[in-house]
C-alpha cells in the first residue's frame, strides 16, 4: 500500500472516529472536585459516584489551607465546581471571600445541628460534612522507651523529655495545623498561646504539610506524639499500629469538615447532585470502607461498631466564626511565622 492510501487511510478511520464519539463526548457529564480529605476516602468516592451517576469526575487531593489557595487563585477563571471536606475554618474563610455560592440542601433537616450550624455561619456558602475531635496521638511503647510518662495535657507536650518528639500539621499548608493554632489561642488567650507555641517549637520533630502526617510519621516511628484528630488515631489502630489517643485535660476542638460549592464552577448543575449526594446516609457511610471515622453530618447514618461515641466532655466550645475569618486568620499565621517557626526560635 503506498504511503499516500496509508494516510487517506487513517483520516479516513479518524473522521469516523470523531463523527461516532462526537456526539457521545458531547453528553459526557463532568465535575471537578478539590477533595480535602484522607486519599483512600477522595478515590472512593470518585469510584462509586462515577459508577453510580456516570458522571466523569476528576478528583485533585490538596490539604485544606493548599485548597483555599487554589480556589483564591482560581478566582476569576474557577476550573472547580465542589470542595469536598477539609477543616471548617478554611471553608468560612472562602465563603466571607464569595469563593463558593449559597446553596441549601434538600437534606438540611437530617443534618446535625453542628452541620447546620456551619452552613449559618456560612451564609449557606458551606456545610458540616463530618466532625471528628482534635487530641495527642502517641505511641506507648516508644513512650516506654523514653522513659516518661505519656501526654495528657497539651502542658505536658512542652517538657523536655519530649525534645523532637512531636509532630503536628503546619498551620500554613495544613487545616489541622490552623486549627491547633487557634484552638490553643482560644484555650490561653492569644499571647499565652504564642508563648506556648514558641516552647512547643523545641519539641516538634517536624510540621507535615497535611494534618495526618504527622499521625502516619508517629506510626513509622519517626517521633512519639502526634497532635492530630481521633479519627486518623483510629484509622491507625486499625491497621495494626500501636498508638494510643487522648483529649488534651484543658480541652480541645472539634473540626466541622466541610462541603462547598465553588462560585462561577463551570458544571453547577452536576455540582450540586453530588453536593447532596456527599450528604445522603448513602455516601457518608461509604467512608466507612475507606476506614474514614469521622461523625458523619447526616443524622440517618447509624453508628458504627467500634467508632467512639460523641463523647464531648472535654470538647470546648470553638470559636468556629472568629477563626473562620480571613482577617484573625491572616493575624495568626503571621505571627506564627515570625515569632514560632522563626530562626532564631530553636
Ligand atoms: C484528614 C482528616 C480530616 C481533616 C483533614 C484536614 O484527612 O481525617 O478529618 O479534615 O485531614 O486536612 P489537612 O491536611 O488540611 O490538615
Amino acid at each position: 500500500m503506498g504511503g499516500k492510501r496509508v494516510s487517506r487511510l487513517v483520516a479516513a478511520v479518524f473522521l469516523g472516529w470523531l463523527v461516532v464519539a462526537g456526539p457521545v463526548c458531547a453528553q459526557t457529564r463532568r465535575i471537578n472536585v478539590i477533595c480535602s480529605v484522607q486519599i483512600e476516602w477522595c478515590e472512593l468516592v470518585k469510584k462509586a459516584y462515577q459508577q453510580a451517576t456516570g458522571v466523569r469526575m476528576a478528583v485533585i487531593h490538596r490539604s485544606s489551607i493548599e485548597a483555599l489557595a487554589l480556589l483564591m487563585a482560581e478566582r476569576k477563571n474557577p476550573r472547580t465546581d465542589v470542595w469536598f471536606g477539609g477543616t471548617g475554618d478554611p471553608h468560612l474563610q472562602a465563603a466571607e471571600q464569595g469563593l463558593t455560592v449559597a446553596y441549601r440542601s434538600r437534606q438540611f433537616d437530617d443534618l446535625q445541628p453542628w452541620a447546620q450550624a456551619q452552613a449559618k455561619r456560612g451564609a449557606f456558602r458551606t456545610v458540616g460534612l463530618y466532625s471528628g475531635a482534635l487530641g495527642i496521638a502517641y505511641n506507648p511503647e516508644q513512650i516506654r522507651r523514653l522513659g516518661v510518662e505519656a501526654p495528657r495535657c497539651w502542658r505536658d507536650l512542652v517538657r523536655p523529655e519530649f525534645e523532637r518528639q512531636v509532630m503536628m500539621g503546619n498551620p500554613t499548608s495544613s487545616g489541622t495545623g490552623y486549627l491547633i493554632l487557634s484552638a490553643l489561642t482560644q484555650l490561653f488567650g492569644e499571647d499565652g498561646a504564642f508563648a506556648y507555641m514558641k516552647k512547643l517549637h523545641r519539641n516538634v520533630a517536624q510540621y507535615t504539610h497535611g494534618g495526618r502526617g504527622s499521625i502516619e510519621n508517629v506510626v513509622r516511628g519517626e517521633a512519639s506524639v502526634a497532635i492530630g484528630f481521633m479519627h486518623d488515631a483510629i484509622t491507625a489502630q486499625e491497621r495494626g499500629a500501636k498508638l494510643a489517643f487522648t483529649l488534651p485535660c484543658e480541652g480541645a476542638p472539634a473540626e466541622i469538615g466541610s462541603l462547598s460549592l465553588v462560585a462561577g464552577g463551570a458544571n453547577a448543575v452536576e455540582a450540586r447532585e453530588f453536593y447532596e449526594w456527599a450528604l445522603s446516609p448513602e455516601a457518608q457511610t461509604l467512608a466507612r470502607q475507606a476506614s474514614a471515622f469521622q461523625w458523619s453530618s447526616n443524622a440517618r447514618v447509624s453508628g458504627v461498631a467500634g467508632l467512639p461515641t460523641a463523647d464531648m466532655s472535654g470538647i470546648i466550645e470553638y470559636d468556629h466564626r472568629r477563626f473562620g475569618s480571613s482577617e484573625v486568620r491572616k493575624r495568626l499565621l503571621t505571627r506564627w511565622v515570625n515569632e514560632v517557626n522563626a530562626p532564631g526560635n530553636e
